[in-house]
């Protein structure tokens, strides 16, 4: 069959003759800052594959954009190997410290206000950034850890110039970046935050990494850093007292242990999904939203679907509903209580969840499902987990090489500055990933409930996650991602349905503005129009909604879609033509950087 055949509208490329094809395509990463893709494109033209880039761009990360993920942090790295066909999801999502405990955010029955939470040790989870940056090289990369840490330590002891986001993120920090005399030392020296265009050298962290290139990730987990990171994460704010000291011991750095799991795979109008399993809920619930919504023609304008149509954008808030609803109660770390995974993808059981979304009327606030009959994983029914600040940011980007092997990553420090505490001594910010769990636990003896996601040793708290790879008859076509905490999910579904339902282009699918309702009472956001000069959604499909009686778009005649998220990194690949593309969002600094395959 002619391979151009099975090209959608959304590949340009496709539309051109075959004649095109590359023998040997570029290399192309797409990253949200201009220099840690520059990091990931040198180690493609010095010859190095998608995962050796990808580690360069994470270690750079931690310089440009220390605010939003870094080696105190922790992610899950997507790899799609081109001579195998393989996929793998490299989890390394930070671990609870063998003596936490489920109430360790409760004492006295009542959670932790989450700004005091999150800016205590207490709330710093076992990093797994670098362990699984190394994992992944020592199985798929051709370069040694200190090749791919070269550009990120010439940038922390050179210095960069501080992009607007950076300097904004200093500027609204929460907090965060004034409450430890380390933070505030690099961010805001003598007491003035760093503002757009100031130079930023980061030494202690040049040296930190200097010292991993040299002596490798057990630098890190033990010995005197490890006892660094031991000791930072004992302080707490002064509110909480000793209850707000981390639990984190030498022991729990030492058996930090990266898993390599099988990713979840979907289905949607022909398409197959690859995506995250738990403990992100980033694969699940982005799945279960398109199964749900399969059934509803959303690219036909002729139907009163289409973008931009009311009866489109309704039957999404719809299937966010009743996706999140199921998420709060099921979804959690799976290697601690069971998450009916089969039962939450049954077509049976998705069929009777899809009966609730009327096209023309708004549900009541729909409950979880029982997914139990269709799985025998699982006859438990834990109880709804509680809802929490979950920051806009983390970060995304992806990467295609020129054999074809791609990297989709999404990796964080959880709120933007993580717990606000820099080791002192060697200048990178630990994690607040714990309060991801339930701050009050939701178990009950009792009743049978065991907490999905509740805190326990060892365990890794729920995240929203969700690298994607989209593949046609088995071959990657596209892969991306996103921050923005639960919205995430919405942001990577609001783009696969740009792509496959309304038939955009790549950058057009992330250009484009997108709505994200993250709990199943139904608080709508949405964005686009002035705040970053995109088109928005007409002020009449957004009255339309209102009348349906959709929540959070404000005055009617109004543009109530003022909300900011996500940040989406993508690769593609053109099956007709072999060629590979980027794109990268605008609402930070996209950045897509092609690196030419030698001419043979
Ligand atoms: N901390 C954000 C996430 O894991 O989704």
């Amino acid at each position: 069959m002619n391979a151009r055949l099975h090209c959608t509208r959304w590949l340009a490329l496709c539309l051109f003759s075959t004649t095109l094809f590359a023998a040997s395509p570029d290399g192309v990463v797409a990253v949200s800052h201009p220099a840690a893709a520059a990091a990931g494109a040198r180690m493609l033209a010095q010859g190095g594959n998608a995962i050796d880039a990808a580690a360069a761009v994470q270690f750079a990360l931690n310089v440009v954009e220390p605010q939003s993920s870094g080696i105190g942090g922790g992610g899950f790295m997507l790899v799609h190997l081109a001579k195998t066909g393989e996929t793998f999801i490299v989890d390394s999502r930070e671990r609870a410290p063998a003596a936490a405990s489920a109430d360790m955010f409760a004492p006295d029955g009542l959670a932790m206000a989450f700004p005091l939470a999150s800016t205590s040790g207490l709330a710093v989870g076992v990093p797994g950034t670098l362990r699984g940056i190394d994992t992944a090289l020592r199985r798929w990369g051709t370069k040694k850890l200190a090749d791919t840490l070269a550009p990120a330590i010439e940038l922390a002891g050179h210095g960069f110039r501080v992009n607007r986001f950076l300097a904004d993120d200093i500027a609204h920090d929460d907090g965060r970046t004034q409450l430890h005399p380390e933070t505030a030392a690099t961010f805001r020296p003598g007491g003035v935050p760093l503002a757009e265009g100031d130079w930023l050298v980061q030494p202690d962290l040049a040296k930190t990494l200097k010292l991993i290139a040299a002596k490798g990730p057990d630098a890190f987990y033990r010995g005197p850093l490890a006892r660094a990171i031991v000791k930072a994460q004992q302080r707490s704010r002064s509110e909480l007292g000793d209850a707000g000291r981390g639990r984190m011991t030498l022991a729990d750095l030492a058996q930090y242990q990266v898993v390599i799991r099988q990713p979840l795979i979907g289905h949607y109008r022909g398409w197959t999904l690859e995506g995250m399993p738990p403990p992100s809920s980033g694969g699940l619930t982005v799945l279960q939203m398109l199964n749900l919504l399969q059934r509803f023609p959303l690219g036909d304008t002729a139907q009163g679907y289409g973008f931009d149509s009311p009866q489109t954008l309704h039957v999404m808030i719809e299937a966010m509903r009743l996706a999140f609803a199921d998420r709060a109660v099921w979804i959690g770390d799976d290697d601690t209580m069971p998450v009916p995974q089969r039962g939450l993808l049954h077509p049976g059981y998705l069929a009777t969840r899809a009966a609730q979304i009327k096209p023309d009327s708004r549900m009541d606030t729909p409950q979880a499902g029982d997914p139990t009959p269709w799985d025998s994983s699982t006859t438990v029914r834990p109880a709804p987990s509680r809802v929490h600040e979950e920051s806009p940011h983390t970060t995304h980007f992806a990467i295609v090489d020129r054999w074809g092997n791609v990297v989709s990553v999404t990796t964080t420090i959880e709120y933007t500055w993580g717990t606000g505490i820099t080791v002192p001594g060697y200048g990178f910010l630990l994690n607040n990933e714990l309060t991801d769990f339930n701050l009050a636990p939701s178990a009950d003896a009792v009743a049978g409930n065991p907490g999905a996601n509740d805190v326990a040793p060892y365990k890794r708290p729920r995240s929203s996650m969700a690298p994607l790879l989209l593949l046609k008859q088995d071959k990657p076509v596209a892969a991306f991602g996103s921050p923005g905490g639960a919205t995430i999910i919405n942001s990577v579904l609001n783009v696969t349905l740009n792509l496959v339902d309304h038939g955009m282009t790549l950058q057009q699918a992330i250009d484009a503005p997108r709505l994200s309702v993250t709990q199943a009472a139904g608080q709508v956001s949405c964005e686009g129009g002035q705040v970053f000069m995109q088109p928005a959604f007409s002020v009449g499909t957004q009255d339309a909604l209102r009348k349906l009686g959709h929540i959070g778009l404000g005055e009617a005649g109004t543009n109530g879609c003022q909300a900011s998220i996500g940040s989406v990194q993508a690769v593609a690949i053109d099956l007709a033509t072999g060629v590979h593309e980027g794109a990268a969002d605008p609402r930070r600094e996209g950045t897509v950087i092609r690196v030419k395959a030698p001419q043979d």
